[in-house]
């Protein structure tokens, strides 16, 4: 196998390897593992010196492309998507990512039931003594992780927990307690070290934390979450219109 280097008129050879190697990174050419061949085989493939891809590699350093990891080896970037939710509109996470061609998945933090907090009560108003069932998880697009949401629900919408797959939406809606209306709020904040982690953020990263109170029809409050999501990788948009 091997790379073909097409030098434009009056382009330098590392600069025609940067674009060669460019192209081959935006088709997916190294995205199995991230990491970049060795320097030998590189070389091989594209048929130029050392001194050439290294003046290439640099260049795509600089300009984010890859980036170099101490006895590890050169990677590539996986660019974060970015996603605009409509703060508008009452959807789940599963939802937003489909409608912008993304794949969302969970990582499970946290799976039971429990009597809920003072502040659980108080929001969902269920009883101190009527329990609630609390799901966290980090939240991921493609790959990517891009919230922590922790959701408490109160037992009676949920009695069989396991009926939960990938989205609570979903599972709430098949047993007949869609949410129809919800009230959020956002806020800055920075993420703490554990959640930086999860994140894959730096600790202190700017984060949106984001408190959604939904309801049913009837009124009844069947969640209450917590979410931080990245502050680079998501926006809110509101739709703004003169009021009457
Ligand atoms: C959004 C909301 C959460 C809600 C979640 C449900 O992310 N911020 O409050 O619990 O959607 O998403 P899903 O149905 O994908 O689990």
């Amino acid at each position: 196998m091997s790379l073909t280097v097409e030098t434009a008129p009056g382009q330098k050879l590392y600069r025609a390897v940067v674009d060669a190697l460019r192209r081959e990174i935006e088709i997916g050419r190294f995205a199995e593992t991230q990491l970049l061949p060795a320097e030998r085989v590189l070389c091989e493939l594209l048929d130029v010196s050392r001194t050439t891809l290294r003046k290439a590699i640099a260049d795509l350093i600089a300009e984010g492309v890859l980036f170099h990891r101490h006895g590890a080896g050169t990677f590539i970037h996986r660019a974060t998507p970015r996603v605009e939710q409509p703060s508008s509109r009452l959807t789940s996470f599963t939802e937003d990512m489909r409608l912008r061609g993304l794949e969302a998945s969970s990582r499970e933090l946290e799976r039971g039931v429990f009597l809920p907090t003072p502040e659980e009560a108080m929001m969902l108003g269920v009883r101190p003594n009527e329990r609630v069932f609390r799901l966290g998880r980090l939240r991921l697009a493609d790959g990517s992780p891009m919230a922590i949401e922790r959701a408490a629900i109160p037992i009676r919408f949920l009695p069989e927990q396991d009926s939960v797959g990938s989205s609570l939406y979903e599972a709430l809606s098949a047993r007949g307690f869609k949410p129809t209306r919800g009230l959020q709020r956002l806020r800055a904040t920075l993420v703490d070290n554990a959640d930086a982690e999860l994140l894959g953020v730096a600790l202190d990263s700017p984060a949106l934390y984001i408190q959604r109170i939904a309801y049913l029809a009837d009124g009844s409050c069947v969640e209450f979450t917590k979410s931080w999501y990245r502050a680079d990788a998501y926006d809110f948009v509101s739709e703004l219109t003169l009021s009457p």
